[in-house]
């Protein structure tokens, strides 16, 4: 009968360990019984950029990156992407299960119902440069909300942090189209309850002079789609920064606000908007076979392909493919989309692709999306952080909940200078 334990020789002492292992990992902290000495200190595992280390147990998102399969709490997201909303999607991965009718109704009142943002905030903005990066207003107002409630600070109390949730959801798109009118120097448009989630960011957005904006129900359900698809993606890097910071018991905004400056990067939510830039800067398709050498010489990156996890088709690009033709029925194609699905099928054709693995991830399309529904390219980001929020405030209560975490606080392998004396400025050659 196999055993579920990893024996392990320390060809240093000849000694034998038996190390238990459950659900495919054996516990870092085990190893620490291996020591060369009495006196050392035990052996760790190195792992920068936490290649092979699962930092915790949830049971929120699944994703089998060989196989191309993401589930929110089990349910595919091909199904949520196809009949659920953003919000009851939300719902699920913040309560574990989908809601019942008058969950969601009160679910969808409560978040109706807390998209105001206090006038104050909006002389925050305004402070901003015309030109500000929207995701730098995004970052710097979600960070600003926490002087605003205080109470968040009490992180133990179930109702503070549902009351935070409720204003984290229903607050990101009034702070987002909040940062894109000042930066185009349009009145701010207030929150029309009456409109769906999206529709209410569209109204947001767009408004002009009309008394009530009528948003298209294509691109609100597009938007909504799209925001399902961005909601949850389980220990990524700006999900980390989220459990990083919460670690310390800090209040969900400035968790938040951490978490968005992580998906800020162009290696993560910045990416969808050098994706854009890529494909204005490569034109026509003529070009592409150009641009793919300049990337098989390490010059620039294919931006939008790749991921850590998905060694295979990114399960969201493909929804994203089908849901870019619903909305150039109603905005006309976007012709960028042409250059992209040859970039796409000259890249998963080459050898260097192929053999690394690399695939159009869920940034590749969304932009080209974005774009056709007015989306200004430096909102992109903006956009990924609305739809991940739910995502972020799951993974922030289960860690809070969770028993076995504590202030996240990683060990290092010191490779510096070992002790020597304090040399006096003028002996220093
Ligand atoms: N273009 C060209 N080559 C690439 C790309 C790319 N987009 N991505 C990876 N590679 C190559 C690397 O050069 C490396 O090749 P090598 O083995 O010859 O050195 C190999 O593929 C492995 O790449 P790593 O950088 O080690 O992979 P890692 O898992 O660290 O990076 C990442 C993943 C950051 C997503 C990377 O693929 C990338 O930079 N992609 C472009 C940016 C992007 O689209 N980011 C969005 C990710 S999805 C999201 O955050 C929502």
């Amino acid at each position: 009968m196999p055993k579920d334990t990893l024996s392990v020789t320390d060809n240093r002492t000849g000694n034998s360990y038996e190390v238990p292992i459950q659900d495919g990992v054996i516990r870092a902290a085990d190893l620490r019984q291996i020591k060369a000495s009495p006196d050392d200190f035990g052996l760790m595992s190195y792992d920068p950029a936490f290649m092979n280390t699962a930092s915790c147990r949830s049971a929120i998102s699944y994703i089998d990156g060989e196989k191309g399969i993401l589930r929110y709490r089990g349910y595919p997201i091909e199904q949520l992407a196809d009949t659920s909303t953003f919000l009851e999607t939300a719902y699920l991965l913040l309560h574990g299960e989908l809601p019942s009718a008058a969950e969601l109704d009160a679910w969808v009142y409560n978040i109706t119902h807390h998209t105001i943002i206090h006038e104050n905030i909006k002389k925050f903005i305004d402070g901003f440069h015309h030109d500000a990066h929207p995701m730098g207003v995004f970052v710097s107002t979600v960070a600003a909300l926490s002087t605003f409630y205080p109470e968040a600070k009490r992180i133990t109390d179930e109702t503070s942090r549902t009351n935070q949730i409720f204003r984290l959801i229903a607050k990101t798109p009034t702070l987002a189209a909040f940062a894109h009118r000042h930066t185009v120097g349009m009145p701010f448009a207030y929150p029309d309850n009456d409109l769906s989630y999206t529709g209410n960011f569209l109204n947001m957005m767009f408004k002009a002079t009309e008394v009530k904006y009528v948003p298209n129900p294509t691109l609100e359900r597009a938007l909504d789609v799209l925001f399902i698809l961005h909601a949850d993606h389980e220990q990524n890097c700006s999900t980390s920064a989220m459990r990083a910071v919460g670690s310390a018991h800090a209040d969900p905004y400035s968790c938040m606000a951490a978490a968005a400056a992580a998906l800020y990067g162009p290696l993560h939510g910045g990416a969808n908007e050098e994706v854009l830039r890529m494909l204005r800067e490569i034109g026509s398709k003529e070009n592409i076979p150009a641009y793919i050498h300049r990337v098989k010489q390490g010059e620039v990156r294919l931006m939008g392909f790749g991921h850590r996890i998905y060694k295979n088709y990114d399960p969201r690009a493909k929804i994203i493919k089908h849901t870019a033709d619903l909305v150039f029925d109603v905005t006309g194609k976007n012709p960028l989309i042409d250059i992209a699905l040859e970039l796409e099928h000259i890249a998963l054709e080459d050898e260097y692709f192929v053999s690394r693995k690399l695939y159009p991830n869920v940034d590749f399309y969304s932009g080209i999306i974005y774009e056709a529904m007015h989306f200004p390219v430096d909102m992109f980001p903006v956009l990924f952080a609305i739809g991940r929020t739910p995502g972020w405030l799951a993974q922030w209560q289960e860690m809070l909940l969770d028993k076995e975490q504590k202030i996240a606080r990683p060990r290092q392998v010191y490779v510096g200078s070992t002790v020597r004396d304090y040399m006096p400025i003028e002996k220093r050659t």
